[in-house]
């Protein structure tokens, strides 16, 4: 059953199900809840951007708990499709571009909502989704095509789906897109070799909603028949929303296309799951006792992830924090800055607006009565172009002292079906920023968002910017914390920021290439001399009119501390294959203000069978320091952290020199080496 989320309702159906169906099988609810339930967290990508596995894990608790209370008993999350392009709207539902990241996410997500046992009551049943590719759709385009190398489906889209099954997600649902020639919800490679064959998969695969009727759009199959025939061979034990199967798999099985024994399995894997899930165990029509879920409880952890999910981009001349007893008057202007609706962002089906807490009360909250709070839209919506209030815009401008500015994306700008090809801000608030800059005010731009946005000049053009994505219930206190600086921002991006939308897809793990640019090797098209001969020119990757690097990269975001690092020792610089790596550094915090920073390692493979990206991201961690305090942290790389899929599609330990970064970006970081020496045989055996 989809989206019943009267309780009531719910046990009717199920005792009904239980008493009155010819075998007495129980139902699945299932719901899509994505990023909570009634109290919403920020959305997944924002979720990513706390680097805290920790606080996702307790954040799908929650909306567990909330959403079994209305009788949901199967979550179709988490959303895990490795997600390159910002123009693609379900990014905001997806972890971000990294695998190791979004495997850690991928874990942590499962065992928040799966609970310590899939039967105790408030646990459900999670679906990784979608299975696999669908983040590749050309152009960033909704449901459109991917191709994708096996290597690179493999060592790039796969792994957190492994993570997955391997954290013991009891669902996994179809991607809509093609792959490489064969649509994913009839993929017998992707749904039978690799997941059944490979990672034992032993739950049930799910097609997303009327993906196998589809087949027929995509060109697959000619009509629903054969689609039926398609999808359960390949491995879908359950359609969703259409009837396909219902409609031909008697008469397939009355002909021998579909063999009893399949069947018997395809069910299996069903019933599996709903025994997991305790369903034949509990009295029909007697509502299981949920855990206690204090409605606070719920605030602390949506309000800490939004804490931690929001990414501080820039900082001029310290603007920020805010010292509230210095000020007097406080300009608050823009679409996003008291909107309870638009800060929880997609997929909130459930979430409750009249529990949001926006910036504008959370601000009035901190600065108390001596602070006098102006507030004008100046734009009705992140969309609009009617610039008739911006006269009183500028002159509250005026008046203040700071210049708050919270500008965005609406809610239904990005998620399903809703890609971008221009991802600047909407309307005219890019011009409603330089309109306010004639105030000649410190201005402070807040962007709540579901996808990376190109910003232009802006970031420049403003004394400090935050990136809020959406971030759920509690964005409004969570984004006054940080600014007044009860706590230092601490979020890092879990994807690449171009500058333009041109440089899409641009992501930190890209290859070397042949001829890398270089600042020594790049030249910008305003510095080519005119009529300059072609032979000078210089002959590597870029784009003349928008250079090689990013707007921002991949794991930055600046602290109100200052981390230094130091001291970076590896165990040995040459390590036996098989045996691990152990890494050692020091962090200090020179700031003057205690602050949580992402300690982040990448390693690279200088050369390999097969190409291997600039970077990897391999571990993070977490850590807080007071001001001035010092911190050795030690990691291990396994065997494991250095193989690849090779040439023959297996993981592959290779011998050879890697470099090893640790720091606090994608960018960034103390550098080392180690070479990967080939074990002695005798070693090599036994390993
Ligand atoms: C279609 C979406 O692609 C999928 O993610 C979602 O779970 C289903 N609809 C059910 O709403």
């Amino acid at each position: 059953m989809l989206n019943e989320v009267n309780p009531d309702t719910v046990q009717t159906l199920q005792r009904c199900a239980l008493e009155e169906s010819r075998l007495g099988i129980p139902l699945l609810f299932g719901r899509d809840v994505i990023h909570g339930f009634r109290t919403v967290l920020p959305i997944p990508l924002g979720l990513a951007a706390t680097f805290n596995p920790e606080l996702v894990r307790q954040g799908a608790r929650i909306a567990a708990l909330e959403a079994a209370a209305a009788g949901i008993n199967w979550t179709f999350a988490p959303m895990i499709d490795i997600s390159r392009d910002p123009r693609w709207g379900r990014i905001a539902e997806s972890f971000g571009e990294d695998p190791y990241l979004t495997g850690v996410m991928a874990r942590a997500m499962v065992e928040g909502f799966q609970g310590d046992d899939l039967s105790l009551p408030g646990s459900l049943a999670a679906c990784a989704k979608h299975f696999a590719g669908y983040g590749a759709s050309e152009g960033g385009r909704d449901y459109d095509t991917t191709s994708i190398p096996e290597h690179e489906l493999r060592n790039v889209h796969l792994p957190p789906f492994r993570e997955a099954v391997d954290a013991g997600v009891a669902t996994l649902m179809t991607s809509f897109s093609d792959l490489n020639g064969i649509p994913a919800t009839g993929n017998r490679f992707l749904l039978t070799q690799v997941l059944r064959n490979e990672w034992r998969f032993d739950g049930f695969v799910v097609s997303d909603w009327a993906a196998i009727e589809q087949l027929t759009a995509h060109g697959l199959t000619a009509n629903d028949r054969q689609a039926a025939y398609e999808a359960f061979h390949a491995g879908v034990n359950m359609e969703m929303a259409t009837s396909v199967y219902a409609g031909n798999l008697p008469d397939l099985l009355a002909r021998g296309e579909v063999s009893e024994e399949m069947l018997n399995a395809r069910v299996a894997d069903i019933l599996r799951v709903k025994m997991r899930l305790g369903l034949f165990d509990r009295p029909p029509g007697q509502a299981a006792e949920l855990p206690p879920l204090q409605e606070h409880e719920a605030r602390e952890v949506a309000r800490e992830a939004a804490v931690q999910s929001i990414v501080l981009l820039e900082n001029r001349r310290q603007v920020l924090p805010l010292k509230a007893d210095r000020l007097k008057n406080l300009a608050v202007i823009g679409p996003m800055a008291d909107d309870p609706y638009e800060q929880m962002g997609t997929w909130v089906f459930d979430g409750d607006p009249t529990l949001s807490q926006t910036p504008l009360q959370a601000i009035r909250e901190a600065v108390g009565q001596d602070v006098e709070v102006s507030f004008i839209k100046a734009l009705e919506t992140t969309r609009s172009r009617d610039t008739g209030a911006w006269d009183e815009a500028l002159r509250v401008a005026r008046a203040a002292d700071v210049v708050l500015l919270f500008l965005g994306e609406e809610a239904i700008l990005s998620g399903e079906a809703h890609s971008r090809a221009d991802i600047g801000l909407p309307g005219a608030q890019a011009e409603l920023v330089a309109m306010l800059k004639q105030a000649g005010k410190p201005m402070v731009v807040t962007i709540l968002a579901g996808r990376p946005l190109t910003l232009g000049s802006m970031p420049e053009d403003v004394d400090a910017l935050l990136f809020a994505w959406h971030p759920g219930s509690m964005g409004g206190p969570a984004i006054a914390d940080v600014l007044f600086g009860r706590v230092s921002p601490s979020g890092k991006l879990p994807v690449t920021f171009p500058r333009v939308v041109g440089q899409v897809p641009i992501y930190y793990a890209h290859k070397n290439t042949g001829k890398p640019a270089t600042p020594e090797t790049f030249m910008h098209m305003d510095d080519i001399p005119v009529r300059m001969p072609q032979y000078q020119s210089r002959f590597v990757s870029c784009y003349i009119d928008a250079g090689y690097e990013p707007r921002y990269p991949f794991g930055y975001g600046l602290s109100y501390g200052r981390f230094v690092y130091s001291d970076l020792n590896v165990s040995n610089r040459e390590v036996q294959q098989g045996q691990p790596v152990q890494l050692q550094v020091t962090v200090t915090n020179e700031g003057a203000m205690a602050a949580e920073e992402v300690v982040q390692i990448y390693i690279r493979d200088l050369a390999a069978q097969v190409t291997r990206p600039v970077r990897e991201l391999k571990r993070f961690r977490r850590l807080r320091l007071a001001s001035g305090e010092s911190r050795t942290l030690s990691f291990r790389l396994e065997p494991d952290d250095l193989s690849f899929y090779g040439r023959d599609m297996t993981l592959t330990l290779e011998p050879g020199t890697f470099h090893v970064w640790i720091g606090g970006s994608s960018t960034a970081g103390l550098q080392a080496e180690f070479s990967l020496v080939a074990a002695p045989p005798a070693a090599a055996e036994a390993s």
